[in-house]
Protein backbone atom coordinates (compact mmCIF):
# COMPACT_ATOMS: atom_id res chain seq x y z
CA UNK A 1 0.00 0.00 0.00
CA UNK A 2 1.06 3.12 -0.84
CA UNK A 3 2.52 5.43 2.31
CA UNK A 4 -0.42 8.25 3.28
CA UNK A 5 0.94 11.68 4.12
CA UNK A 6 -1.18 12.81 6.66
CA UNK A 7 -0.76 16.60 7.77
CA UNK A 8 -0.32 17.54 11.39
CA UNK A 9 -2.85 19.35 13.48
CA UNK A 10 -2.20 21.71 16.33
CA UNK A 11 -5.63 21.88 18.16
CA UNK A 12 -5.69 24.34 21.14
CA UNK A 13 -8.54 23.19 24.03
CA UNK A 14 -8.87 26.53 25.96
CA UNK A 15 -11.20 24.46 28.30
CA UNK A 16 -12.90 27.01 30.64
CA UNK A 17 -10.84 30.05 29.92
CA UNK A 18 -11.07 33.71 28.82
CA UNK A 19 -13.42 36.20 28.65
CA UNK A 20 -14.61 37.16 24.90
CA UNK A 21 -12.09 40.16 25.24
CA UNK A 22 -9.22 37.72 26.19
CA UNK A 23 -10.37 34.93 23.16
CA UNK A 24 -10.58 37.53 20.92
CA UNK A 25 -6.74 39.08 21.95
CA UNK A 26 -5.13 35.67 21.84
CA UNK A 27 -6.91 34.86 18.69
CA UNK A 28 -6.01 37.85 16.65
CA UNK A 29 -2.20 37.54 17.89
CA UNK A 30 -2.45 33.86 16.35
CA UNK A 31 -3.62 35.22 13.16
CA UNK A 32 -1.51 37.84 12.60
CA UNK A 33 1.95 35.75 13.44
CA UNK A 34 0.67 32.78 11.41
CA UNK A 35 -0.02 35.08 8.68
CA UNK A 36 3.45 36.10 8.51
CA UNK A 37 5.23 32.99 9.49
CA UNK A 38 4.94 29.92 7.18
CA UNK A 39 3.86 26.61 9.07
CA UNK A 40 3.74 23.03 7.87
CA UNK A 41 0.75 21.87 9.96
CA UNK A 42 -2.97 22.76 9.92
CA UNK A 43 -4.18 24.86 13.11
CA UNK A 44 -7.48 25.38 15.12
CA UNK A 45 -8.46 26.79 18.52
CA UNK A 46 -11.72 25.86 20.31
CA UNK A 47 -12.55 28.62 22.82
CA UNK A 48 -15.61 28.58 25.25
CA UNK A 49 -19.42 28.38 23.53
CA UNK A 50 -19.92 32.61 24.68
CA UNK A 51 -17.15 33.68 22.15
CA UNK A 52 -17.15 31.30 19.23
CA UNK A 53 -19.18 33.67 17.15
CA UNK A 54 -16.80 36.51 17.79
CA UNK A 55 -14.09 34.64 17.46
CA UNK A 56 -15.44 32.77 13.95
CA UNK A 57 -15.66 36.84 12.83
CA UNK A 58 -12.28 37.06 13.77
CA UNK A 59 -10.47 34.02 12.01
CA UNK A 60 -12.62 34.30 9.14
CA UNK A 61 -9.92 34.67 5.96
CA UNK A 62 -7.52 33.26 7.98
CA UNK A 63 -5.38 30.17 8.23
CA UNK A 64 -6.92 29.23 11.84
CA UNK A 65 -9.74 26.88 11.93
CA UNK A 66 -12.57 26.94 14.69
CA UNK A 67 -13.46 24.68 17.05
CA UNK A 68 -15.98 23.85 19.83
CA UNK A 69 -15.86 21.71 22.91
CA UNK A 70 -19.12 19.78 23.20
CA UNK A 71 -22.00 19.46 20.81
CA UNK A 72 -25.43 17.98 22.14
CA UNK A 73 -26.67 15.51 18.77
CA UNK A 74 -29.89 17.08 18.92
CA UNK A 75 -30.62 20.07 16.21
CA UNK A 76 -33.40 21.32 18.63
CA UNK A 77 -35.44 21.19 21.27
CA UNK A 78 -35.84 20.70 24.91
CA UNK A 79 -32.75 20.21 25.88
CA UNK A 80 -31.89 23.37 27.98
CA UNK A 81 -28.88 23.90 28.34
CA UNK A 82 -27.04 22.38 25.25
CA UNK A 83 -25.84 23.56 22.29
CA UNK A 84 -26.25 21.64 19.39
CA UNK A 85 -23.89 20.56 16.20
CA UNK A 86 -26.12 22.44 14.13
CA UNK A 87 -25.57 25.74 15.77
CA UNK A 88 -21.48 25.15 15.93
CA UNK A 89 -21.64 24.90 11.81
CA UNK A 90 -23.81 27.92 11.76
CA UNK A 91 -21.24 30.05 13.42
CA UNK A 92 -18.55 28.11 11.34
CA UNK A 93 -17.10 25.93 13.72
CA UNK A 94 -15.04 23.27 11.79
CA UNK A 95 -14.06 21.16 14.65
CA UNK A 96 -15.91 19.85 17.87
CA UNK A 97 -13.78 18.03 20.64
CA UNK A 98 -16.26 15.02 21.58
CA UNK A 99 -15.62 12.85 24.51
CA UNK A 100 -13.14 14.75 26.18
CA UNK A 101 -12.26 12.56 29.71
CA UNK A 102 -13.10 15.64 31.47
CA UNK A 103 -16.88 15.42 29.76
CA UNK A 104 -16.86 11.50 30.91
CA UNK A 105 -15.63 12.04 34.01
CA UNK A 106 -16.91 14.99 35.38
CA UNK A 107 -20.19 14.79 33.75
CA UNK A 108 -20.55 11.26 33.44
CA UNK A 109 -20.71 11.11 29.43
CA UNK A 110 -20.74 7.46 28.13
CA UNK A 111 -19.43 5.73 24.64
CA UNK A 112 -22.89 5.80 23.49
CA UNK A 113 -23.29 10.05 24.01
CA UNK A 114 -19.71 10.08 22.65
CA UNK A 115 -21.25 8.01 19.79
CA UNK A 116 -23.99 10.21 18.54
CA UNK A 117 -22.14 13.41 18.88
CA UNK A 118 -19.63 11.76 16.47
CA UNK A 119 -22.82 11.67 13.95
CA UNK A 120 -24.12 15.05 14.27
CA UNK A 121 -20.78 16.52 14.17
CA UNK A 122 -20.27 14.81 10.77
CA UNK A 123 -23.93 15.50 9.57
CA UNK A 124 -23.41 19.16 9.87
CA UNK A 125 -20.19 18.60 7.70
CA UNK A 126 -17.64 19.38 10.27
CA UNK A 127 -14.74 16.76 12.15
CA UNK A 128 -14.98 15.47 15.36
CA UNK A 129 -11.86 15.33 17.40
CA UNK A 130 -12.62 12.22 19.55
CA UNK A 131 -10.57 11.89 22.59
CA UNK A 132 -10.01 8.43 23.85
CA UNK A 133 -7.62 7.45 26.94
CA UNK A 134 -6.75 5.55 29.78
CA UNK A 135 -6.13 6.26 34.03
CA UNK A 136 -2.86 5.68 35.68
CA UNK A 137 -4.65 2.97 37.74
CA UNK A 138 -5.27 1.60 34.24
CA UNK A 139 -2.35 1.73 32.47
CA UNK A 140 -0.62 0.09 35.68
CA UNK A 141 -3.10 -3.11 35.48
CA UNK A 142 -2.07 -2.71 31.51
CA UNK A 143 -5.61 -1.86 30.35
CA UNK A 144 -4.43 0.88 28.09
CA UNK A 145 -4.23 -0.67 24.78
CA UNK A 146 -8.05 -2.95 25.28
CA UNK A 147 -9.48 0.17 26.84
CA UNK A 148 -8.48 2.79 23.99
CA UNK A 149 -9.56 0.59 21.15
CA UNK A 150 -12.89 -0.27 22.71
CA UNK A 151 -13.47 3.80 23.33
CA UNK A 152 -12.28 4.28 19.47
CA UNK A 153 -15.23 1.64 18.40
CA UNK A 154 -17.74 2.64 20.22
CA UNK A 155 -17.52 6.39 19.75
CA UNK A 156 -17.03 5.36 15.72
CA UNK A 157 -20.03 2.38 15.59
CA UNK A 158 -21.93 2.60 12.65
CA UNK A 159 -19.81 5.20 10.40
CA UNK A 160 -19.26 4.53 6.34
CA UNK A 161 -15.62 3.79 5.76
CA UNK A 162 -15.49 6.82 3.71
CA UNK A 163 -16.70 9.23 6.61
CA UNK A 164 -13.56 8.23 8.75
CA UNK A 165 -11.65 10.68 6.28
CA UNK A 166 -13.30 13.85 8.00
CA UNK A 167 -12.79 12.11 11.61
CA UNK A 168 -9.91 13.02 13.96
CA UNK A 169 -8.83 10.86 17.17
CA UNK A 170 -6.91 12.03 20.51
CA UNK A 171 -5.19 9.87 22.47
CA UNK A 172 -5.23 11.87 25.77
CA UNK A 173 -3.87 9.50 28.82
CA UNK A 174 -5.63 11.06 31.74
CA UNK A 175 -2.99 10.77 33.86
CA UNK A 176 -0.84 12.97 31.97
CA UNK A 177 -3.64 15.87 31.35
CA UNK A 178 -3.00 19.40 33.55
CA UNK A 179 -0.37 17.04 35.18
CA UNK A 180 3.07 17.97 33.58
CA UNK A 181 3.45 14.17 33.19
CA UNK A 182 3.69 12.86 29.64
CA UNK A 183 3.79 10.23 28.15
CA UNK A 184 7.56 8.64 26.61
CA UNK A 185 7.41 9.48 22.68
CA UNK A 186 7.66 5.19 22.67
CA UNK A 187 4.48 4.73 24.50
CA UNK A 188 2.45 7.48 22.69
CA UNK A 189 3.71 5.77 19.34
CA UNK A 190 2.43 2.56 20.67
CA UNK A 191 -1.18 3.77 22.02
CA UNK A 192 -1.40 5.36 18.45
CA UNK A 193 -0.44 2.48 16.41
CA UNK A 194 -2.66 0.11 17.95
CA UNK A 195 -5.64 2.79 17.43
CA UNK A 196 -4.77 3.04 13.88
CA UNK A 197 -4.83 -0.90 14.39
CA UNK A 198 -8.22 -0.95 15.35
CA UNK A 199 -9.46 1.21 12.64
CA UNK A 200 -7.69 -0.54 10.07
CA UNK A 201 -9.78 -4.00 11.48
CA UNK A 202 -13.29 -2.43 11.76
CA UNK A 203 -13.27 -0.06 8.51
CA UNK A 204 -10.30 -0.59 6.01
CA UNK A 205 -6.57 -0.27 6.01
CA UNK A 206 -7.22 2.61 3.57
CA UNK A 207 -9.72 4.68 5.98
CA UNK A 208 -7.32 3.81 8.70
CA UNK A 209 -4.71 5.51 6.98
CA UNK A 210 -6.17 8.95 6.83
CA UNK A 211 -7.36 9.67 10.06
CA UNK A 212 -5.33 11.79 11.87
CA UNK A 213 -4.18 10.39 15.49
CA UNK A 214 -3.61 13.62 17.76
CA UNK A 215 -1.67 12.88 20.80
CA UNK A 216 -3.00 15.39 24.03
CA UNK A 217 -1.71 15.40 27.62
CA UNK A 218 1.32 18.49 29.08
CA UNK A 219 2.28 19.08 25.55
CA UNK A 220 4.65 21.94 25.59
CA UNK A 221 7.28 23.46 23.68
CA UNK A 222 10.04 21.24 25.31
CA UNK A 223 8.59 18.32 24.49
CA UNK A 224 6.41 18.06 21.54
CA UNK A 225 9.07 17.57 18.76
CA UNK A 226 10.08 14.15 20.58
CA UNK A 227 6.26 13.15 20.57
CA UNK A 228 5.37 14.99 17.38
CA UNK A 229 8.44 12.73 15.56
CA UNK A 230 6.53 9.60 16.23
CA UNK A 231 5.10 7.69 12.93
CA UNK A 232 1.60 7.72 14.39
CA UNK A 233 1.47 10.94 15.98
CA UNK A 234 -0.62 13.42 13.37
CA UNK A 235 -0.23 16.57 15.76
CA UNK A 236 -1.30 17.12 19.00
CA UNK A 237 -4.43 18.30 21.13
CA UNK A 238 -3.03 20.98 23.62
CA UNK A 239 -4.68 22.37 26.69
CA UNK A 240 -2.62 24.70 29.49
CA UNK A 241 0.00 25.45 26.62
CA UNK A 242 -2.67 26.96 24.45
CA UNK A 243 -3.45 29.90 25.91
CA UNK A 244 -0.18 31.76 25.42
CA UNK A 245 0.86 32.50 21.74
CA UNK A 246 4.67 31.90 22.62
CA UNK A 247 3.96 28.79 23.40
CA UNK A 248 1.38 27.80 21.29
CA UNK A 249 3.49 29.03 18.25
CA UNK A 250 6.44 27.04 19.04
CA UNK A 251 4.28 23.61 19.27
CA UNK A 252 3.23 24.45 16.04
CA UNK A 253 6.90 25.12 14.79
CA UNK A 254 7.64 21.82 16.00
CA UNK A 255 5.67 20.11 14.10
CA UNK A 256 8.29 20.40 10.52
P1 LIG B 1 -3.13 19.83 28.84
O1 LIG B 1 -4.62 19.45 28.34
O2 LIG B 1 -2.32 20.12 27.59
O3 LIG B 1 -3.32 21.06 29.70
O4 LIG B 1 -2.60 18.66 29.59
C1 LIG B 1 -4.82 18.66 27.19
C2 LIG B 1 -6.29 18.37 27.03
O5 LIG B 1 -6.98 18.14 28.03
O6 LIG B 1 -6.81 18.34 25.89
Amino acid sequence: MTEVKRRALIAGNWKLHNTVEASLGLVRELRDRLKNQSHACDVAVAPVFTALHPVAGELRGSDVALGAQDAHWEDEGAFTGEVSAMLLADVGCRFVIVGHSERRELFGEKDADVQRKVQAVLRHGMSPIVCVGETLEEREAGETLPKIKRQVSAGLEGLAPEALARVVVAYEPIWAIGTSKTAEPSDAQEAHAALRDELRDRFSPEAAETVRILYGGSVKPENAAAILQQPDVDGALVGGASLKPDSFMAIIEATR
